[in-house]
C-alpha cells in the first residue's frame, strides 16, 4: 500500500520484516512517518550508509526514532546511555533533541558498526555530543560505573536480547530517581507471550520483564507497536 506512483513516504528498506508487517501497518507508518518523522538528508544518508555497509536493517523505524527524540525533549537529559549503537540511527534521533550540554554514551560490540555510526554522526555534526565505546557492553558497564560517569537520565537498551536482565540491573546501578529506561524489541511478533519458548531472546526479555515487575524502584509498562518493522514493542520504566 505504498503511495501511488511507487514513491514511498519512508525510505526504510527492511526485507525481512516487510514480509511480516501487514500492508495497513506499513501504510499507517508511512502516513504518520511521512508527516511527523519525514527524515532529511542526514537521517536518510545514515540509513543508506548502514545498508551500503551491510549492517542488518534493525535500526529503529523513523516514527520510533521520533519517539526517542520526543522523549529526549520531554526529559531534557544531560546524560543518555545507549546500549546497542548499530549505525547510530537511533543515536542521531536522540542527539538532535539533546539540551545544551547534553551528551550520549553509546555502547557497541561490533567495531564495523561503530565505525559506520561514527561516520554517520560526524557527517551530521553530532560527534561532539556522542561517545561510542566498542566492546561487549557488559565489560564496559562496570568501568562506566567505576569512572563515575553516571547517573544517566535516560537509558536506551537495544543490544543483544539475552543480556537484557543484566542490562536492566546495570541501568538501575547507573540511574537516579527519575531516570527513564526504555528497552526495545520486547514483543518480537508476539513470541514473548510463550512461557515455554526456548528462544534465547524471548527468555532474556521475559527475565528482564520479571525483574522489572519485582523491582520496587521501578514503575514500568509496555507499549506494543506495529509498523514497517512488524510487530514489536518498547518497555518503558521510571526509577522511583
Ligand atoms: N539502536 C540501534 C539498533 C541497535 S541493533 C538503532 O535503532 O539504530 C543492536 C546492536 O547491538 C548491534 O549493532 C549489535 O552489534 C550490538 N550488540 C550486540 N551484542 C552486543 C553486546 N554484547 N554489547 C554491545 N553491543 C552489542
Ligand atoms: C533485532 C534487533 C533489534 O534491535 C531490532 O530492533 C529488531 C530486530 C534482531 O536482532 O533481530
Ligand atoms: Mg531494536
Amino acid at each position: 500500500m505504498a503511495p501511488k506512483g511507487g514513491k514511498r513516504a519512508i525510505h526504510y528498506p527492511h526485507p525481512v520484516n516487510l514480509k511480516i508487517a501487514r500492508p495497513e501497518w506499513i501504510a499507517v507508518d508511512e502516513y504518520f512517518g511521512g508527516l511527523l518523522a519525514p527524515g532529511d538528508a542526514q537521517l536518510d544518508a545514515a540509513l543508506a550508509a548502514n545498508r551500503a555497509a551491510g549492517l542488518p536493517a534493525i535500526d529503529v523505524s523513523p516514527l520510533q526514532g521520533k519517539f526517542l527524540h520526543v522523549l529526549v525533549k520531554m526529559l531534557r537529559p544531560k546524560r543518555v546511555l545507549e546500549i546497542g549503537t548499530l549505525g547510530g540511527y537511533s543515536t542521531m534521533w536522540m542527539a538532535r533533541a539533546l539540551p545544551r550540554g547534553g551528551s550520549i554514551l553509546s555502547l557497541e560490540f561490533n567495531p564495523k558498526h561503530a565505525d559506520v555510526a561514527r561516520k554517520n554522526l560526524e557527517d551530521a555534526g553530532l560527534m561532539k555530543r556522542v561517545e561510542i565505546r566498542v566492546g561487549k557492553a557488559l565489560n564496559h558497564l562496570p568501568k562506566i560505573e567505576a569512572a563515575g560517569m553516571g547517573p544517566f537520565d535516560l537509558i536506551f537498551i537495544d543490544a543483544d536480547k539475552p543480556s537484557n536482565p543484566q542490562y536492566l540491573k546495570w541501568a538501575l546501578k547507573l540511574a537516579r530517581v527519575g531516570t527513564v529506561i526504555v528497552v526495545d524489541n520486547v514483543v518480537r511478533d508476539g513470541k514473548v507471550a510463550d512461557a515455554k519458548s526456548q528462544d534465547a531472546d524471548v527468555i532474556g526479555t521475559r527475565r528482564m520483564t520479571s525483574l522489572m515487575a519485582r523491582e520496587p524502584r521501578l514503575c514500568a509498562t509496555v507499549v506494543q507497536n506495529v509498523g514497517i518493522k512488524g510487530y514489536d514493542g518498547f518497555a518503558i520504566a521510571v526509577v522511583e
